[in-house]
């Protein structure tokens, strides 16, 4: 008898698994979780159109009177989440800045031509100074001396060979020599932007205006 009830409940069991193995096309199958897969917010590719679907789940009042997954643009031409921009515009950062456009190879017209766009205040400076300090420092040191940990390397006691030089970066410069002290901070920027020689561009990274600041914080290193 025991056994009788084990087989049962086995065969019932595989039914249920395998009745949720259905998913095909739009049928998404026996869902465990069901809100887990089913974004609330806009999503570029998934687009749920039937009203009613989730229903047997809704249990908030809709304003708009849709079910649970329903989660389709009702404004945009054929459901699209994403448009594109309006023809003739450039897209600006979260604090109205345009991008910026010269490339890698105009430095020399860049360090000519490019002003601060920024006043230099005290505030300013010292918003500069941080952001030298995140970005800057570990490879031409606190004062621009080119003597940052990832520049001098550190040292480190092996147990075999003894003390071992570790992860020296060559070259970094010395941004207050001779050779770079009279740099404009158009020139800075540029640098910053594109990277130049052995140092990584970091245009991707910080935002225009906080490369600006940094090059009114490095000027100010090289005085
Ligand atoms: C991974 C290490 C590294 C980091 C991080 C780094 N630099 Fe450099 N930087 C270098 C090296 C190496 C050079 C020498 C490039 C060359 O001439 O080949 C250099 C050169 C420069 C120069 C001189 C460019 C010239 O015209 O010769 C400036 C200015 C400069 N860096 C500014 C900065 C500023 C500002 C930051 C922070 C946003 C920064 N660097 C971050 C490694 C680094």
């Amino acid at each position: 008898m025991m056994r009788f009830a084990t087989t049962i409940f086995t065969a019932i069991s595989a039914a249920v698994i395998l009745a949720g193995c259905g998913a095909s096309g739009d049928n998404q199958g026996t869902e465990y979780a069901p809100n887990m897969y089913h974004s609330v917010a806009y999503e570029p590719y998934t687009q749920i159109v039937d009203k009613e679907a989730g229903s047997w789940l809704t249990s908030i009042e809709y304003p708009d009177e849709h079910a649970e997954f329903f989660n389709t643009n009702q404004f945009n031409p054929n459901h699209m989440n994403m448009r594109l921009p309006a023809p003739n515009t450039v897209s600006r950062n979260k604090n109205g800045w345009l991008p910026y456009r010269l490339g890698k190879d105009s430095l020399a017209y860049a360090a000519r031509t490019l002003k601060n766009p920024l006043d230099s205040t005290a505030a300013m400076i010292a918003s500069g100074k941080l952001l030298y300090d995140m970005y800057c420092d570990h490879c031409h040191g606190a004062k621009g001396t080119g003597d940052g940990k990832v520049a001098s390397g550190v040292t480190i006691e092996d147990p075999e060979k003894g003390k071992i030089e570790k992860g020296a970066y060559n070259g970094v410069a010395n941004l207050t020599g001779d050779a770079l002290k009279n740099i404009s901070e158009g020139h800075i920027f540029h640098v910053i932007t594109h990277g130049k020689g052995l140092m990584w561009p970091h245009g991707s990274q910080i935002s225009v205006e906080d490369r600006w600041k940094i090059s009114m914080y490095v000027k100010t290193l090289q005085k």
